[in-house]
């Protein structure tokens, strides 16, 4: 329950980050519905937002918020995203909800990321959660064979289609001490199409909700 209301913090301490005029990016998951439900019921006129999924695209458009195109809009001034692990040096762990490709992009073309979690999801190394990796589905077993040689237990996440048409593996017990360096060798696996580790683009802004209220870090 207090998951929920601190999740619901975090996403209303975004809006600081947000400006009258922004194009907004918005992420996916139960923490960004929080924020689009708080965008809708602000008195900030934005000029629209990229949404980085169906399921955020569906709930943006039910509270009346103008949709855009990546493609059309340039570079964006903030995004705004939620995560399944973070640390405190700002990388994350993404894809629970298995919309982390075009989250990347999103982050990739964003000049601020600011990434809204409660306390549960701050942790001292990423790796707990299984991590998301999106592959085409012509490459899914080669590349979970890669993923144990990395040392970790992947698991196809049977029936899941992303937004894109590909699937998802989510790997167990993989150690990642070097996130960045873990990122870019799973990058480098033909037939990954990303990988759920946000490290060689980490958030600029992390508000961690909690007993003691929000923290930015
Ligand atoms: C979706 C994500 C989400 O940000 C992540 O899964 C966190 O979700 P929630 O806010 O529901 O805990 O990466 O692909």
């Amino acid at each position: 329950m207090s998951t929920e209301k601190y999740k619901k913090q975090a996403a209303e301490a975004a809006l600081e980050y947000v400006e009258d005029g922004d194009i907004v990016g918005v992420g996916t998951g139960s923490t960004v519905n929080f924020f689009i439900d708080a965008l809708a019921g602000t008195n900030k006129r934005i000029a629209g937002a990229v949404s980085s999924s169906e399921a955020s695209t569906q709930r943006l458009q039910s509270r009346g918020i103008e949709l855009m195109q990546l493609n059309s809009t340039g570079d964006l001034p903030v995004y705004i995203d939620g995560a399944d692990e973070a640390t405190r040096h700002r990388h994350l762990i993404k894809g629970g909800g298995g919309a982390l490709t075009r989250e990347k992009i999103i982050a990739g073309a964003s000049r601020r990321f600011v990434c809204i979690a409660d306390e549960s999801k701050l942790v001292g190394a990423l790796g707990a959660f299984p991590l998301p990796v999106e592959v085409i589905p012509f490459a899914r077993s080669f590349v979970a064979r890669q993923m144990v040689r990395l040392g970790g237990q992947p698991a196809w996440r049977e029936g899941f289609v992303t937004d894109n048409g590909n699937e998802i593996i989510d790997v167990h017990h993989l150690e990642i001490s070097e996130p960045g360096k873990m990122e870019q060798k799973i990058n480098n696996i033909p037939g990954v199409v990303s990988v759920g580790i946000f490290a060689l683009r980490p958030a600029d802004v992390l508000l961690i909700a909690g007993a003691d209220g929000v923290r930015e870090i």
